[in-house]
């Protein structure tokens, strides 16, 4: 018979997933710019169900049912570019491609113009959960025309994650939006690792435990509401023991920590927006000045040796620690799902935050017990509240606040660097403050650029006219 379903490049990502629809009874066809990697692949897998290897593009579209569906698992950037170019040329109207990379949503967006020009749908789509999670279910975000995922939909779904029998695949809404609340899931991503990060940091340098107390913390930690996928692997990595030196894994592995741009596009895509993703930023650039190792090297000769103070941390640090720990991942979220909520009335999408939340409860990175809060939280469909401010919500960060504060100083006290868990704060007493130092900031912006101000006592736009030594105020509007 003919394929299904194609996947389109052989990577670690695309031999994953096009095993997976194998194993669901999908017959797929596969497709790799290397000569002969397909036929490779196909090969290597056979015993898990239909692959129909194809040496050209040609030759692909002839091995498949139409309305065609085709997935693209190629890097990001001008390959990407290049496989929908390849796929136009062969494909006819109504087929489907769909590009599962982790493309950044303005170049989603502009794909979709061209692919739709010649009559075929285009879907930019998220997927996460890593190589096993497109082997054995991923969470899939899939954006562009809803009209595809009539298509698409039953296909996606029948090789998702299920979370209690429901699949973690939902249209999420037009044109970038798949993409883009991808780019905000791996956002939160890098704030969720630079958590764990930091609380390992504090327990490891101020309370002095070892890379394997701290594994034992982590697992019951684990085991209440900051139960995760990320928490797990921790634990489990502050366990291994590297098998060269005996020492333990986390001190023989380089501190200079990698990214591949979503976290990025995330925090620039929050300035765009003006909206406030402080705990999103403060992880990216904590990945940033790790590996600024030259930086780092200098400082450490010209300002001194890092020398922690290591005197106990006090016996509440722990459960202290938990709570901050806890605190700080909700207003991530919170911060992650309002920049989405704003993105959305910018470019005109309806993303439901509860269908959101749902399809993060398995098969993606940062799958957690929270995401079950967080969607019974926007059952009410009240998408414009963050997150953090909704009332059961607000009741666990109350409670975390003090225990946070106590961290957050004690660290700062010892040397001890937490610029996630310090920026979460900063931002909730910032939030609560009612007269933000931004007061001087608008007169200094009035003083030497005349760029105007706001009075609080009444409308309208004012200039003072600074270099008059009267200080005259003049009314704008
Ligand atoms: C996922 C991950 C994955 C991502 C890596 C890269 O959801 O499965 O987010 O898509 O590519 O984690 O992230 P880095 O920027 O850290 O390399």
């Amino acid at each position: 018979g003919k394929a299904d379903v194609a996947v389109i490049g052989t990577g670690v990502m695309g031999r994953s997933l096009a095993r997976n629809f194998a194993r669901h009874g999908h017959t797929v066809a596969l497709f790799d710019v290397a000569p002969g990697r397909a036929a490779q692949v196909a090969q290597e897998h056979s015993a898990e169900g239909n692959f129909i290897p194809a040496q050209d593009p040609a030759e692909l579209a002839q091995s498949m049912s139409t309305p065609r569906v085709a997935i693209l698992l190629v890097p990001a950037g001008e390959p990407t570019d290049q496989a929908i170019d390849m796929l136009c040329e062969v494909f006819s109207a109504g087929d489907i491609i769909v590009d599962m990379g982790n493309s950044f949503y303005v170049d989603t967006e502009r794909r979709e113009k061209l692919v739709t020009q010649r009559d075929l749908h285009f879907v930019g789509c998220g997927i996460s959960g890593g190589e096993s999670g497109a082997l054995n279910g991923p969470a899939i975000m899939p954006g562009g025309a809803q009209k595809a995922y009539e298509r698409l939909g039953p296909l996606l779904e029948s090789i998702s994650a299920q979370f209690q029998g429901e699949p973690c695949c939902t249209w999420v809404g037009p044109g970038g939006a798949g993409h883009y609340v991808k780019m905000v899931h791996n956002g939160i991503e890098y704030a969720d690792m630079e958590l764990l990060s930091e609380a390992y940091q504090l327990l490891r340098y101020r309370n002095g435990m070892s890379p394997k107390e701290i594994s034992e913390v982590f697992s019951r930690w684990n085991e209440g509401p900051l139960h995760s996928y990320l928490l797990e692997i921790s634990a489990d990595i502050l366990q291994h023991t590297d098998a060269k030196t005996n020492q333990p894994f986390i001190d023989i592995i380089c501190d200079e920590a990698g990214q591949k741009g979503t976290g990025s596009w995330t925090v620039q895509n929050a300035l765009t927006l003006g909206a406030g993703s402080t705990i999103i930023a403060a992880a990216t650039f904590a990945r940033a000045v790790s590996s600024q190792r030259v930086h780092r090297d200098l400082a450490r000769g010209v300002l001194g040796e890092w020398v922690p103070d290591t005197a106990p941390g006090g016996s509440d640090l722990l459960d202290n620690l938990e709570k901050a720990v806890y605190g700080a991942k909700i207003v991530a979220y919170s911060q992650g799902l309002s920049q989405i909520r704003t993105a959305c009335k910018e470019y005109g999408w309806t993303v439901d935050l509860a269908k959101l939340a749902s399809i993060w409860r398995a098969g993606c990175i940062i799958q957690a017990q929270l995401l079950q809060d967080i969607m019974e939280t926007y059952q009410d469909g009240d998408f414009d509240t963050p997150l953090l401010l909704k009332p059961a919500i607000s009741a666990v960060i109350k409670d975390a606040l003090p225990a946070w504060r106590a961290v957050v100083s004690d660290s700062i006290k010892a040397g001890i660097a937490l610029p996630a868990l310090s920026a979460g704060l900063a931002y909730l007493d910032s939030l609560r403050c009612p007269s933000l130092p931004t007061a001087l900031v608008q007169a200094q912006r009035d003083f030497f650029g005349a760029h105007t101000y706001r009075r609080r006592d009444c409308e309208g736009s004012f200039h003072t006219r600074w270099e008059n030594p009267q200080r005259p105020e003049i009314a704008l509007s």
